[in-house]
């Protein structure tokens, strides 16, 4: 991505970025925190606790970016969402029925390209720093749930073989790449914010 000099007229490039964020964030944050709640498994309560109140704080402050850049968030209707948390709050449904499904093995970061945006001087310091310790905690919590998810299946007796690559690849229903929310992001930066409203929803129906 190129370089931008920002002005105080010119409206910045990345409002869809951030608007996708904040909403993926915040479905995440709600759903983690209804399987949560509805598990009997207490370690893992704990990882998606941890990680849904990390999700709702992302959410919120990249709302208030969008608002202090002098925008407002703009809600996208989730026809599924509502299906999707029923989904995560039913204590019938097993806890490895609620893992997320297979991806396509290896993944790349979903964070490269906006750190190569980062570099770039593509935003605005504060939005630039806000992003940063952003992609922090999602990685983090990336690697937290990644392990919690592997001992779900370790005590559903599901076998995960290794890619060779010292990471865990599960043969069950799971998956090893990036969260949902984080490949909507990413999805975000390479489809164009024209298609974002499809990308989300198609990542949050995988979920
Ligand atoms: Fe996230």
């Amino acid at each position: 991505m190129a370089s931008t000099t920002m002005t105080a007229a010119k409206k910045p490039t990345y409002l869809g970025l951030l608007n996708a964020i904040s909403l993926a964030e915040t479905e995440a944050g709600v759903y983690l925190r209804a399987w949560a709640d509805a598990t009997c498994d207490e370690e893992l309560a704990c990882t998606l606790r941890l990680v849904a109140a990390r999700e709702t704080s992302h959410g919120v402050l990249f709302c208030r970016m969008l608002s202090e850049l002098g925008y407002e968030l703009r809600e996208k209707a989730d026809p599924k969402s509502a299906e999707r948390i029923a989904r995560y709050a039913n204590p019938k449904i097993s806890d490895l029925d609620k893992l997320p499904k297979q991806g396509s093995g290896e993944e790349k970061d979903p964070f490269g390209e906006i750190e190569r945006a980062m570099a770039d001087g593509a935003y605005d310091p504060v939005t630039c720093n806000m992003l940063s310790w952003y992609i922090c905690e999602e990685r983090d919590s990336g690697a937290k749930l990644r392990e919690a998810y592997a001992k779900v299946r370790a005590k559903a007796g599901v076998s995960v073989k290794s890619n060779g690559n010292g990471k865990a690849m599960t043969g069950g229903n799971g998956h090893s790449g990036p969260s949902e929310d984080a490949k909507a992001i990413m999805a975000c930066m390479t489809e164009g914010f024209a298609r974002l409203e499809k990308s989300i929803q198609k990542a949050m129906a995988r979920a």
